[in-house]
């Protein structure tokens, strides 16, 4: 790389003038996701990748945010509360015509390689740190996507595994 090329702050100081507003088209719902850094990590990968965030608007993911968010200023992402239970709202979600991918490691989901970017509006399940998607969810969702994985751990972190979707079905990777 050329020593006059940009250097990336300058990238970013160019590049990140506006915050988007509600293309109410791609919504990750972390439903079941507690910890306040994975929210944290939830929110930039939304802000970055134009997707809202869906949240329990309970006052846990309230002070969580509030903790685990570090973008701060004009920059937040649109974050829609869910004020009804958990899995009512995504059946409801489901009425209203959006399309339901489900995250998780299941028999039959499609390898995020082959997961072609969202034309439709599409709401991304992401389950518990520990207990994962309620399986009933996954088994009712159009899709399922699974994160190939080669290492001993059973599973990625779930802000990760969010993310990496997350720039598939946004068609950024
Ligand atoms: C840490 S994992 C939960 C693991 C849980 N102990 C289990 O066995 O079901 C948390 C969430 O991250 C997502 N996740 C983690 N690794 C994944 C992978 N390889 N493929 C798809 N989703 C994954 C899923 O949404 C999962 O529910």
């Amino acid at each position: 790389m050329s020593a006059t090329k940009a250097r990336p702050q300058d990238l970013r100081r160019a590049r990140r003038i506006r915050q988007h507003g509600c293309w109410d088209h791609l919504v990750v719902a972390p439903l079941w996701v507690a910890y306040r850094a994975n929210l944290g990590t939830l929110v930039r990968t939304c802000d970055a990748a134009g997707a809202c965030l869906a949240v329990p608007d309970t006052p846990h993911y309230q002070e969580a945010l509030g903790v685990g968010e570090t973008l701060r200023g004009p920059r937040r992402p649109c974050i829609h509360w869910v004020r009804r239970g958990r899995e009512r709202w995504v059946a409801a979600q489901r009425s209203a015509g959006w399309r339901v991918v489900a995250v998780e490691l299941a028999e039959g989901a499609t390898p995020l390689t082959r997961l072609a970017p969202a034309r439709e509006r599409t709401l991304v399940l992401l389950g518990h740190e520990r207990e994962g998607l309620p399986a009933d969810l996954v088994e009712a969702a159009d899709e399922c996507v699974e994160i190939p994985m080669v290492g001993r751990g059973a599973s990625l972190n779930v802000a990760v595994a969010g993310s990496l979707v997350l720039y598939r079905l946004a068609g950024l990777s």
